[in-house]
């Protein structure tokens, strides 16, 4: 469960969103929309404890308070706690693929034997005909989509409770794309994990639980307001 309050958040000169709040909850599929501009990775930055709280507000995650936590210890709430899908994948381009996906195993103290052997029975879920010489592979070798994949198998590998997405579909075919909301909707059901996806994809209400959207702000005192949650009935 993630509680945002009055999150502010400014780039040198620039308001993005101001007194901000925003819930998710265990169990539910979050969505949220907006304009390109509009602030949605610079929200997912502050709720998955990358970025600092700097301009006021609070977060709180499963009862542990956020803000005013060093980097360190943000980092490491965030290895056991969140898994992150990156709008641009965000892998290590000099590591194999099994290697970038062990990283959150053995980062944790598991042994590179016992977290390779997890890390391909999950890549072979998402990637049905992965066999050892693309296991081998470094990340400039396979296409965008197959990267997106990976990084997907990265952000789940270990079990965190809370998955935040950015645009975790946008490069993916319709079949890959479907397969993945899918396996994110079980997540939600059957683990009860928190889920939160950045989307401009319409598809993605079929899914969801919960919508917030940014719009600009008209008064003006800020780049976009978050507006009220929406409950998405099926
Ligand atoms: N590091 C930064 N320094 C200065 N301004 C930034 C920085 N990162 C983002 N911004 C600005 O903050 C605003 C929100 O950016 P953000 O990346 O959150 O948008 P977004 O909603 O994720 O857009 P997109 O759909 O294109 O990914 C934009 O106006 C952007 O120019
Ligand atoms: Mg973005």
């Amino acid at each position: 469960m993630i509680k945002a309050n009055n999150l502010t958040k400014k780039y040198k000169n620039e308001t993005i969103f101001q007194n901000l709040n925003f819930h998710a909850q265990n169990g539910k599929f979050t969505i949220i929309q907006g304009k390109s501009g509009s602030g949605k990775t610079t929200l997912l930055n502050l709720i998955s404890t990358i970025d600092d709280v700097e301009n006021g507000g609070s977060i709180d995650i499963d009862g542990t308070k956020i803000e005013g936590l060093t980097e360190h210890k943000r980092a490491k709430f965030r290895a056991t706690n969140i898994g992150f899908i990156f709008q641009s994948y965000a892998l290590i381009p000099e590591f194999s693929i099994i290697e970038n996906c062990t990283i959150p195993l053995t980062m944790a103290g598991m042994s590179q034997k016992e977290a390779t052997k997890k890390a391909k029975k999950i890549i072979k879920e998402l990637i049905h005909d992965a066999d050892e010489s693309f296991f081998a592979k470094t990340p400039m070798q396979l296409s965008g989509g197959q990267q997106q994949r990976v990084s997907i198998a990265r952000a789940l590998i270990h079990e965190p409770k809370i998955i935040i997405a950015d645009e975790p579909t946008a490069n993916l075919d319709e079949s890959a794309s479907k397969e993945v909301k899918l396996w994110l909707l079980s997540l939600v059901r059957e683990k009860q994990i928190c889920v939160i996806v950045v989307t401009h994809e319409k598809d993605y209400l079929n899914y969801g639980d919960i919508l917030y959207e940014f719009v600009a702000d008209e008064s003006k005192k800020a780049k976009s307001i978050l507006k009220e949650p929406v409950c998405l009935s099926h």
